[in-house]
């Protein structure tokens, strides 16, 4: 049989520091690693180096200790070695530290390769703590604090649940398209994408004093997509069950911290399923993700206990083991008018939208666990939702979960084609845009349910972040896109 390969030089500090004994048993072992240095500091009068090198697979960092003898065959300098952000990738034997040693097991350096140095005078991060809002100018290089990397690898751990909730339910994950010609939610908050501006004459294509865009790229107008949804309706009327998860844009200019003009989705449709089903199914999928990270990451959601939420975990495992509660919107509004111990913002009365603060007060207050709200008035929700039978709502669903407020919004599909255009008319919306979605409604048309998750807000929910900025790579804000 053929040795396994890993694809680069360097072994994984995670792999020598989680076995067992936290690494002890590996004494003796040749390693080779690769990082970058947290801190570093010169020893026994510049005889030696101690380096914290961190290499983002797991919170720990190896020490290493390196020989000046060793520093100058490679021609380096001690003191440039120790320097925070310095990279470089040592081989060397693995030995067990003096007695009273936090770690159980170091690197003792026999060879100094690859280094990378850095000018101290630029290097922008500290050795000492940076806050959160200052680390936002440098989405390139924050990734290597212990709060970014632990956030970035809980994001990836949710990945992997959502891929395998969905495939233990044999629901096929689909891609749907960036670049979309029909406005999702109706709402007018697309980016539109063209190349007629980027053109050397100076001038827009125009007719009868209108852009010309039969002059564009795609012949017509085209924009970044606000949700899958559409096109994985188109895909689960024919494979049945789907669910898509890309990127999504809005450009709302929402300055809260809970929205981004760029943020991810996980998007399930399910074909022959009603509002009842697709509940269940946003159920069961938050709390499958809640009892993978205990599972998987519990070293990282320590750290974010112990230095931004002590309830991240707390929530996790009462989450993980609860049953939601359902309240249709009538009730929920019944219930917030009757609170007195509270002064809301926003006044509360059947027919308004539901803020934000109240969300959390059902969710935080009242119910004190996750709450799906659903049959919401039509007249605040997306023309696509299905109109129930009373005609005033309609079958529409939010899942609101503590610390965040919103974290799912779903529905019933609206499946006839007369009401559906009814709505679209009624609503100013221009039909020829969505034809194609129309003729789903023509050509065996299927009840069939779905719901968004916003994967950014499940971070905020499982991490504790207080700043949706602060839990995907590159934040895209009203005003600032670094990079
Ligand atoms: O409620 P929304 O707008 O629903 C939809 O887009 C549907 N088409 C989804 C579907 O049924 N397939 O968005 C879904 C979720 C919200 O509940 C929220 O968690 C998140 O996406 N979200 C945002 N997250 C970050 N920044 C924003 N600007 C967001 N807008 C919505
Ligand atoms: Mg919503």
């Amino acid at each position: 049989m053929s040795e396994e390969r890993f694809y680069t030089k360097c072994t994984l500090i995670h792999d020598i520091l989680s076995t067992q004994d936290g690494g002890a048993s590996l004494s003796g072992k040749r390693a080779t690693v690769g990082g970058w240095v947290k801190t570093g500091r010169q020893q026994g009068k510049g005889t030696f180096a101690f380096l914290e090198l961190n290499d983002g697979s797991c919170l720990a960092s190896l020490q290493i200790i390196v020989p000046s003898a060793v520093a100058e065959q490679a021609g380096l300098d001690l003191a440039k070695l120790v320097l925070t952000g310095t990279s470089i990738t040592v081989s060397g034997t693995l030995t067990t530290p003096p007695e009273g040693t936090k770690q159980k097991i170091e690197l003792r350096a026999e060879e100094v390769k690859d280094v990378g140095l850095i000018d101290k005078d630029e290097y922008p991060l500290p050795k000492t703590k940076m806050s959160l809002e200052k680390l936002r100018d440098y989405p390139h290089l924050r990734v290597r604090t212990n709060t970014i990397s632990a956030i970035i690898r809980i994001r990836d751990e949710l990945s992997f649940a959502t891929a395998t909730f969905f495939r233990s339910k044999k629901i096929r994950h689909v891609h749907t398209p960036i670049i979309t010609t029909s406005d999702c939610e109706g709402a007018g908050e697309m980016f539109q994408v063209t190349t007629l501006i980027n053109q050397t004459e100076k001038t827009v294509p125009n007719k009868d004093g209108k852009i010309d865009y039969t002059k564009d790229f795609f012949a017509r107008q085209a924009f970044l997509t606000v949700s899958g949804q559409l096109h994985a309706e188109t895909l689960a009327c024919g494979l049945g069950r789907v669910y898509t998860f890309g990127p999504t844009f809005r450009a709302e200019n929402s300055h809260t911290s809970r929205h981004l003009a760029e943020f991810w989705m996980v998007e399930p449709e399910l074909a022959f399923a009603d509002l009842k089903y697709v509940m269940d199914c946003a159920e069961d999928y938050v709390k499958f993700m809640c009892k993978w990270l205990l599972d998987h990451c519990i070293e990282d959601l320590e750290f974010m206990v112990k230095n931004f939420d002590k309830t991240a975990i707390d929530r996790l495992t009462k989450v993980a083991e609860t049953t939601f509660k359902r309240i249709t919107y009538t009730e929920a509004v019944e219930l917030l008018e009757k609170v007195t111990d509270k002064e809301f913002e926003n006044k509360v009365e059947w027919g308004i939208d539901l803020a934000s603060e109240h969300e959390r007060y059902l969710t935080e207050v009242i119910y004190k666990k996750p709450v799906i709200v659903y049959d919401y008035p039509k007249g605040i929700k997306a023309f696509y939702m299905r109109l129930n039978d009373d005609a005033e709502t309609v079958a529409a669903m939010d899942v609101l979960v503590p610390k965040v407020g919103e974290l799912v919004g779903g529905s019933q599909r609206e499946e006839r084609y007369d009401v559906m255009v009814q709505r679209m008319t009624e609503m100013g919306l221009p039909l020829e845009a969505y034809k194609e979605y129309l003729d789903l409604r023509r050509y065996g048309t299927v009840t069939h349910s779905g719901f968004g998750l916003g994967f950014e807000r499940m971070l905020l929910f499982a991490t504790g972040m207080d700043n949706i900025r602060d839990v995907i790579p590159y934040p895209r804000t009203p005003g600032k896109a670094v990079l």
